[in-house]
């Protein structure tokens, strides 16, 4: 009788085991739609107890069991909001030290929060942690874009032990998912062939996505990732989280599927090689994890990506961009004043806002002729460009044109006068032969003098021609003998540099906030959310081939907007100009080819596209991305824009198959549009002395029709890319 009271009495405790005490606090960081949830148990303990859909209610967060708890929790912190490691855990932590007299364990409890409206519709919420034993302590920042749904993570350290600290992890941001699976889809690549999407199950354990390249750091792979929970992500269906991490460095992205099934998510600065020794009173802040949760696909996800960017992040992101024209693979190194005067008539015949001169213009003892030379000496080369670059500029502007430049500051050649002047100022080994990558070095930005340096090699540029109008800044070399002449603990480079750049960068945009700059890093080897603060636009990749880049350009399409993305016409690839040109149009628009050898028709088709481009760049820069046919798995890639008032919108399809036959058999339903409105469609970029089918078409559709049944922008082996303009009509 007594063992059934005591058997009644379990069961009925059981569904109440994994509830929150009535003590607990709540502290919930939310946006339009979605939720984080951090739970402080009564022994102080931060927990992740809801990150997904926000309720309506708030109050009901309390019932949310502990962890999704589907077995026992042994340390009851596999959910910690921020694992510390060395006492009870048992997971991947978020931070591991050691404290200043020896000890390696740290335990971060709860002392308050603090919520704050930063801007409109921007909400930050602090979480103050301290270690009970230890002046530690670590604060947890949520900052909540409501409107875009996005959240950004970061956290700070600070301590007051009468030492240093060394820290052996001090991750941004930890995540905790209860699903049923998760599929993760990372991006990964090499030069050339950035951004390539692999889509896996995680199972049991860790899996890690890192780089340890120090720069150039995204070459092997991407900081951003697209995680799916319970199915493999689609495009308009399912739960799923788009995540990147804002660092320009090495980073680690830690994925663990926990003994309880459930996902523990933790972003932050690569711990290799990186043991960061932390002196009392000073703060170290880790970079910021941006994500956004949807209910709808990775298209929800995506655009509310694209516009936190547009609107906070990327410098003048709702504003303009000019088109331009590049003489890279026009003249790679080998040019002159004459040849660049041409080449700016060129371009005012093209059509384009502002010419760019790319790498080989400086170097004198060591003349920048090939890539082996002269990094490091930002002087102009006395024989191509005997004048300088003053003069450039006002040639440039006299034909109408803009002038802007490529450099590469962080770099030195082992030949050049910078590296004999100052060896001391270059990332090498003692003791060891240097090994180079694309034949050179990568200066020591944890040195403040270099830093100035740096700075300086812009700063310079800007203040001699104050109206040149366009930096192109370019970082070819990844981090080989990682030493520092002058850095108190070596362990610490790998941070302090990226931390040295920033501070550069930051000093730039502070002077010139309205300089169009191009994050370039031997293609696309530099694409994050810690740069792109500093950059208006980056360059996805040194692969320019038109198919290729369909595919590249839809990748990084999942976290970065169309405004930045520059995309070039060019030589690379077989395709006809149109399909290299409508291509280009799917992002900001630029040339880099050699003007002078199109054809009549060619040169008249470019000068009506840059028109047609004029007209439209509203809609595709600012406006709402919708990927409608994945190139992945079908005969074509086709996508559109569409404005917010959803009285315009640019629809792009190209085919991706030479099989027989492929094209565009079935309707594509468009998505975005207002079902209410009427539109009408209207085919743009036809090539001159063809003819479009569709513009014989003068039906006008409604959004409901358009996005219910379809229509053909009748892609075919005859019509490899189509452009179609569609407008409200009455
Ligand atoms: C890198 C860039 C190119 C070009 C060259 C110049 O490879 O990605 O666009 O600027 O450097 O050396």
């Amino acid at each position: 009788m007594r063992i059934l009271f005591l058997l009644q009495a379990f069961l009925l405790l059981l569904p109440l085991a994994g509830r929150s005490a009535p003590t607990d606090t709540h502290i919930t960081v939310e946006t339009q739609r979605t939720a984080l949830v951090i739970r402080v148990n009564k022994d102080g303990d931060p927990t992740v107890v809801h990150l997904g859909r926000r309720l309506q209610s708030a109050a009901e967060y309390a019932s949310i069991p502990n962890n999704g708890k589907r077995a026992e929790d042994y340390t009851g912190i596999y959910n910690s909001a921020y694992t510390p490691a060395g006492g009870r855990n048992l997971l991947e932590p978020a931070i591991q030290v050691t404290h200043a007299d020896g000890n390696p364990s740290l335990d971060l409890k709860y002392v308050r929060h603090e919520t704050a409206n930063v801007s409109d519709g921007v909400v930050l919420t602090t979480v103050y942690l301290k270690d009970p034993q230890y002046p530690f302590e670590v604060n947890l920042f949520y900052k909540a874009y409501q409107k875009e749904d996005v959240i950004e993570q970061w956290s700070s350290i600070r301590h007051t032990e009468k030492k240093p600290v060394r820290m052996q992890k001090y991750a941004s941001a930890n995540l905790y998912i209860p699903a049923k699976n998760y599929y993760l889809t990372h991006f990964h690549g090499d030069w050339a062939h950035e951004m390539k999407p692999e889509e896996v199950q995680l199972t049991a354990g860790l899996k890690i996505v890192d780089t340890k390249l120090g720069t150039r750091a995204d070459l092997f792979q991407a900081p951003s990732f697209l995680l799916a929970m319970n199915e493999p992500a689609q495009e308009d269906n399912g739960e799923v989280l788009a995540g990147t991490l804002a660092w320009s460095g090495n980073y680690q992205l830690a994925f663990e599927v926990d003994p309880l099934q459930n996902l523990r998510v933790i972003p932050g600065i690569n711990p290799y090689a990186s043991e960061y020794v932390l002196a009392p009173g000073k703060e170290l802040v880790t970079p910021a994890f941006l994500f956004t949760y949807s209910t709808t696909g990775t298209g929800t996800a995506s655009r509310n990506m694209q516009r936190w960017a547009r609107k906070h992040r990327i410098p003048d992101g709702e504003g303009n961009r000019l088109t331009l024209l590049n003489n890279w693979e026009a003249t790679y190194f080998g040019f002159n004043e004459e040849k660049l005067t041409a080449l700016f008539q060129d371009g005012k015949k093209l059509g384009v806002d502002l010419f760019l001169l790319d790498d080989g213009w400086f170097g004198n003892k060591y003349p920048r002729n090939n890539d082996h030379t002269s990094l490091g000496d930002w002087q102009e080369n006395k024989t191509k460009l005997p004048h300088g670059l003053g003069y450039l500029v006002k040639q440039a502007e006299s034909t109408g044109i803009r002038f802007g430049i490529w450099v590469e500051p962080e770099m030195v050649s082992p030949k050049s006068e910078l590296y004999e002047k100052h060896p001391d100022w270059v990332l090498k080994l003692p003791n060891r032969s240097e090994y180079y990558f694309r034949n050179q070095l990568v200066l020591d930005l944890s040195n403040p003098q270099v830093q100035e340096f740096v700075y300086g090699v812009v700063d310079g540029i800007m203040t001699k021609n104050p109206t040149l109008n366009y930096i192109k800044w370019d970082c070819n070399a990844v981090i080989y003998n990682a030493f520092s002449a002058t850095i108190g603990n070596q362990s610490n480079l790998y941070v302090d540099y990226v931390q040295g750049l920033y501070k550069v960068m930051e000093r730039l945009r502070t002077k010139y906030p309205k300089l169009p700059m191009m994050l370039c890093s031997g293609g696309g080897g530099r694409v994050d959310y810690g740069a792109l603060r500093y950059f208006t636009e980056y360059w996805p990749s040194d692969n320019t081939d038109p198919m290729e880049r369909i595919f590249i350009q839809w990748n990084y399409s999942y976290f970065f907007p169309s405004i930045a993305s520059c995309n070039h016409i060019t030589d690379w690839g077989k395709q006809p100009i149109k399909f290299r040109t409508d291509v280009a149009m799917m992002g900001k628009m630029g040339y880099d080819i050699v003007v002078s050898k199109l054809d009549e028709k060619e040169l008249a088709f470019s000068q009506q596209a840059l028109k047609t481009y004029d007209r439209l760049k509203d809609v595709i820069w600012h406006g709402d991305q919708y990927r409608l046919v994945a190139p992945q798995k079908n005969d074509l890639a086709s996508l559109m824009y569409v404005s917010d008032r959803q009285d315009k919108a640019v629809w792009f399809s190209y085919l991706v198959s030479n099989r027989y036959g492929s094209g565009s058999q079935a309707l594509v339903r468009l998505k975005g549009l207002n079902p209410a409105k009427k539109y009408r469609i209207q085919e743009l970029n036809v090539y001159p002395g063809t003819n479009s089918a569709i513009n014989q078409n003068t039906a006008v559709y409604s959004g409901d029709y358009l996005m219910t049944v379809g229509f053909n922008p009748n892609v075919s082996t005859s019509r490899t890319s189509v452009v179609l303009e569609i407008t409200e009509s009455n």
